[in-house]
């Protein structure tokens, strides 16, 4: 996700910009652009680097008068970052210039026909072909602007949150919204357009949050005008009070960062398949896969090399691969595998997967297996970062910037991207029926509806923390695509709330942990609707014979487990293969309510780095 920001009105507009830039940052911060436009002409400066590094470009490159601008701060989806492919673009002419935070799915198709009418690109990002067509439907069509914006429009596929002017018209400036966030602040005489209200909130607390496919034109002097992006039907805006201020606007009126990206998950994990599951045609399109088939298919095995919670996604994508493409799969702690001088051959996939596509000994373990012959395949949530540079391809998770220190949308995201990725492979080796396969894709298409509703638990498990927040020791048990995400449950705990905590598979608890049962030890048991049902029903009579506390995540309507458990906490019902992505979700949660009642510090927990980028 990016920052994008505006402003139209009496006042200097780069000081409104640049500060409403520092702000936005925490929404992406891998280049930073503005324009602005001095009376006469458009004066546009870019780099790749964070806001500070484009204020002292700015300052060397380009006039800053004016009293109409945009500006963008860059979470990079299509192009590296780099000063090119950062905001803001021009169109050929030079005359339109345009901001934008999403992702346009078929700016391939629309960039070859602009080509053809004789259009060039400088960048390699769908903005810059957006621009382009607004203008080529400016001069075919003989409109304005805002008609040419409405146009284009209903001609692209993707998401969008997008700011542009023409300099030919400098006292307007044209909105459009959809799946991206965009607020319209209304001045006195003055209107500042923002992906939240952060960059404005000063300046006043009145403003418009377009819906998804409405537009805005705005103008000096003159009423905000909102339209359907359809039809162009006018329509009757709703103006909020604001009465949040800057700190709880950034984290979108969550107490905390990690909370936010908690419930951000529904609409990351469609980011992650946006323009890539296309379920109704049963197509799994990964570009960074297509042409690397043939090494997965051929491969004598993966190995999946990470850290952390990425880790235990590559635990969750053994069971996957394995289970449904038929392909032998080894996961390895990155750490480990970069010294014990692994056998590698070329007949072997390597798949890193990373959040930040920073950590060292991830980045270490990839150039092993590339000294060793290996192929290299990226999961990374960090356009351009060192990893993702490293590999010989990849699928980036398009999970946006991840404050928390605790990973939660990235261990989801990744999930999601090694899913279409074991589907894509899967149908390559026939090695799933096309029912099943037709299946899948089916219902992770309805993940998000599935998270959504998990998430609707989140009271009754702040409840289960307020009774569990003072234990010293938790247990975690899954069995099957499960178990990964025990490890991953008793991880997020351990490292918010800093009380220990174990994950097992739930049939270990016999040989060894269940002495540790007893009236203190708080159990969390993985109970979905699964082949080993049965087994972990029984792994959980024997906690309750010893006295253990249960707190049991159950398929919603689960009435066995609901009659053993001291607590349950409910997630709808999924194939076994996609249960993760909705068990993991009332952990989360979990951790987060104990460690918010402990009084910790979640988003920046103590001895914790976002990125480990040492040893
Ligand atoms: C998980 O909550 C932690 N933040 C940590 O384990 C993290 O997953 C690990 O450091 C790997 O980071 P990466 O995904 O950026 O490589």
């Amino acid at each position: 996700m990016c920052g994008i920001v505006g402003y139209i009105g009496n006042r200097e507009a780069y000081p409104i910009i640049l500060n409403g830039l520092k702000r936005l940052e925490y929404r992406g911060y891998d280049s930073a652009g503005v324009a602005l436009y001095d009376g006469s002409d458009i004066q546009l400066s870019k780099t790749q680097g964070k806001v500070a590094d484009l204020e002292k470009k700015v300052s060397k490159e380009i006039s800053t008068k004016g009293t109409l601008g945009i500006g963008h701060t860059r979470w990079a989806t299509h192009g590296v970052p780099n000063d090119i492919n950062s905001h803001p673009h021009y169109s050929n002419s030079g005359d339109l210039v345009i901001i934008h935070n999403g992702i346009i799915e078929n700016y391939a198709a629309i960039k070859k026909e602009l080509s053809n009418r004789g259009y060039t690109f400088k960048s390699d990002t769908d903005t810059e072909v957006l621009v382009n067509l607004i203008e080529e439907i400016k001069k075919q069509h003989k409109v304005k602007l805002g008609k040419a914006v409405q146009i284009a429009l209903n001609q692209v596929v993707g998401a969008y949150a997008i700011a542009v002017f023409d300099r030919k018209k400098p006292d307007e400036i044209v909105v459009a919204k959809l799946g991206s966030p965009l607020a319209i602040g209304i001045g006195d005489n003055e209107f500042f357009v923002a992906s939240d209200a952060t960059p404005f909130i000063e300046f006043t607390n009145n403003a418009i949050y377009l819906e998804d496919e409405e537009m805005a034109i705005v103008r000096r002097n003159k009423e905000v005008k909102v339209r359907k992006i359809k039809d162009d039907s006018l329509v009757d805006p709703y103006i909020q009070e604001l009465k949040l201020n800057l700190e709880q606007i950034e984290k979108g009126g969550y107490e905390h960062f990690m909370l936010k990206e908690i419930y951000e998950q529904p609409s990351v994990i469609k980011d992650t398949y946006r323009g890539r599951l296309l379920a109704e045609q049963g197509i799994v399109k990964l570009g960074g896969l297509e042409d690397y088939i043939q090494k997965f298919t051929h491969a004598d095995r993966i190995i999946i090399v990470a850290c952390g919670t990425s880790w235990h996604a590559g635990l969750v994508a053994e069971y996957m691969f394995e289970d449904l493409a038929r392909i032998p799969v080894e996961v390895e702690y990155a750490s480990e595998f970069r010294y014990r001088n692994p056998i590698i051959t070329e007949k072997d996939v390597v798949i890193a997967i990373s959040q930040s596509g920073e950590t060292a000994d991830t980045l270490a373990a990839i150039k092993l297996a590339k000294e060793k012959g290996a192929f290299v395949y990226g999961v990374c949530n960090v356009v351009g970062s060192t990893i993702s540079r490293e590999t010989h391809s990849g699928t980036y998770t398009h999970a946006g910037p991840e404050i928390g220190v605790a990973s939660t949308k990235a261990f989801t995201t990744q999930i999601t991207v090694l899913m279409m990725i074991a589907l894509r492979l899967a149908k390559e080796k026939g090695t799933l029926s096309q029912r099943d396969y037709m299946l899948h894709l089916n219902e992770l298409s309805r993940i998000p509806g599935h998270v959504e509703e998990a998430l609707r638990s989140d009271d009754k498990i702040q409840e289960i923390a307020a009774i569990f927040k003072d234990a010293s020791n938790f247990l975690y048990l899954g069995r099957g695509y499960n178990f990964p995400v025990a490890l991953e449950g008793a991880l997020k705990l351990k490292e918010i709330s800093y009380i220990h905590a174990e994950g097992y598979p739930a049939a270990e608890m016999k040989h060894g942990p269940i002495a540790l049962i007893d009236e203190q030890m708080p159990v969390v048991v993985i109970a979905v609707n699964s082949n080993h049902y049965e087994k972990v029903v029984s792994n959980i009579e024997e906690i309750k014979a010893r006295k253990g506390k249960i707190i049991a995540v159950v398929t919603e309507g689960d009435t066995t487990v609901k009659e053993l458990a001291d607590y349950i906490m409910e997630v709808p019902k999924t194939p076994e293969t996609l249960t993760p992505l909705v068990t993991t979700i009332p952990l989360q949660l979990l951790s987060y309510h104990i460690a918010v009642l402990l009084g910790k510090n979640v988003d920046q927990p103590r001895n914790l780095a976002k990125s480990v980028t040492v040893e």
